[in-house]
């Protein structure tokens, strides 16, 4: 069967040109449009990338209409169900779910990972203890390429995988030790012995000559949270990695890349906002003002948690956030006013008809904060929970770019708005 091509016409000059379509396994097609310039000499204009597909890949796949997130094929509620992070980052990353021997030794070379070099500890004690964790995480593992120049050749696949393991395996021990750092508490090592979830929160809130039963509700709960966030696509922050790593830079500066992207109100520094927006509105009878808020083009203020590039439907992920809610504030004791708020505040938004008109629902980001912060977690943190868990897509779609053959620079184009040539004049004559 001939390739399928969509025809374009130049309306001036009648000039055509046939360009390819390319048809994935699942999702909307795609038109290469190298044509546009091989033909016309033309560039494509989508800011934002609205309407680009910037790579093939195999990791992931969302239908934002239905509400469908699947990773390697596996519906996201079925992994949340029924798996555990580091099988879910195993999959992302190899392709296919891991037999128990298979899982068991990667857990093994995470756990053997965990530690971070002394010297990186000190870094630390660098920062003010009020300096926001994103800004440490930043700092701390864009340094990691400085403890192991002799392994990150990006040539050798050797080389790539144990960086993969690496940054996986220190993102929460380099995490809990923002926390610690915060509140002037000693650094906790990460224990042989326990977990990745359960070792993580063993690092942020143990007490040094006390022993810490971790809670399993806890660190269940911690599973399903850094499971849902594990990986999503071509976001913003995982296209900044893409992006960096397209020049050759080595796996952690292409991870903290990541994490400055991450930090952003609009992508993972929502989770943070949303918690802040909802003490803000502090209770129902403000919810009004706050929507109209969000309605006024003239306010910059948008409804934080609510919205989608992709999701024009419920965030799967969302749905399964907000049914743990129920569980894990009961189950821990944890009455928190802002999930009643956050379900008030959805319940109207959802029935008004400027949401409903432009398909904003909840995403992803609008309830976590009200997990987070029945475990603890201070508010500042969470994004770095959402880093801690994105570092398994990060890594997978690093992998999977550096397998393929022919990788190019990415290096997008404009449209050149400014003045045209003008010749310089003298600072006299100004
Ligand atoms: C994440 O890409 C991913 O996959 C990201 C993520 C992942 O897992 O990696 O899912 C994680 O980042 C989730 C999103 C977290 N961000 C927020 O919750 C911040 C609040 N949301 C918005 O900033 C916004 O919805 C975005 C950034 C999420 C999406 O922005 P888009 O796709 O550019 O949408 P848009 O701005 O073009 O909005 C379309 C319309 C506009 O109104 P009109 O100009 O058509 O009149 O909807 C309005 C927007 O003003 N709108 C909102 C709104 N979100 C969109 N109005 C009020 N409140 C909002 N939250």
């Amino acid at each position: 069967m001939s390739q399928d091509t969509l025809t374009v016409t130049h309306s001036r000059t009648g000039m055509t040109a046939e360009l390819p379509i390319l048809e994935g396994t699942l999702g909307q097609p795609t038109v290469d449009i190298n044509a546009f310039n091989s033909k016309f000499g033309y560039f494509s204009y989508d800011p934002g990338f609205v309407s680009t597909a910037s790579c093939k890949s195999e990791i992931t796949y969302i239908d934002g209409d239905a509400g469908i997130l699947l990773h390697r094929g596996y519906p996201i509620e079925q992994l949340a169900e029924r798996g555990t992070f580091l099988e879910t980052a195993y999959l992302l990353i190899n392709g296919e779910l891991p037999t128990k021997h298979e899982l068991d030794a990667f857990m093994h070379e995470v756990g053997g990972e965990s530690m971070i070099h002394e010297a990186l500890r000190h870094f630390f004690s660098g920062f003010h203890y009020d300096a926001h964790p994103m800004a440490m995480m930043v700092g701390v593992v864009g340094s990691l390429s400085a403890f192991y120049h002799n392994q990150i050749d990006i040539n050798r696949r050797d080389d790539r995988r144990i960086s993969a393991i690496r940054l996986l395996a220190k993102m929460p021990t380099i995490a809990a030790a923002c926390y610690r750092h915060s509140i002037g508490m000693p650094f906790v090592y990460p224990r042989a012995d326990r977990s990745y979830c359960e070792n993580f929160l063993n690092m942020m809130f143990s007490v040094p000559g006390q022993n810490y039963p971790v809670d399993p509700i806890a660190a269940k709960v911690l599973n399903l949270l850094f499971i849902l966030h594990a990986d999503h696509e071509q976001n913003a922050s995982t296209s900044t990695v893409r992006l960096a790593s397209s020049t050759g830079a080595n796996p952690y500066a292409c991870i903290a890349a990541g994490i400055a992207a991450l930090w952003g109100p609009a992508h993972g520094g929502a989770n943070e906002a949303v918690i802040k927006m909802l003490t803000e509105i502090g209770d129902s009878s403000q919810i009004p003002k706050f929507i109209a808020k969000a309605k006024d083009k003239n306010d910059p203020f948008k409804l934080m948690g609510f919205g989608h590039r992709v999701y024009k439907n419920f965030d799967p992920r969302a749905t399964i956030i907000r049914k743990a809610c129920y569980a894990v504030l009961e189950k821990l004791d944890f009455n928190d006013p802002l999930f009643n708020l956050a379900l008030e505040l959805e319940e109207i938004a959802l029935k008004d008809e400027y949401f409903i008109e432009r398909k904003l629902y909840p995403n992803v980001d609008f309830y976590s904060g009200i997990i987070y912060k029945a475990l603890g977690i201070p508010v500042e943190m969470f994004t770095v929970m959402f880093a801690i868990a994105r570092t398994a897509g990060w890594t997978a779609h690093w992998l999977e770019m550096k397998d393929e053959p022919n990788q190019r620079i990415a290096r997008p184009r404009q449209l050149y708005v400014g003045v045209p040539q003008r010749e310089y004049v003298s600072i006299e004559k100004r």
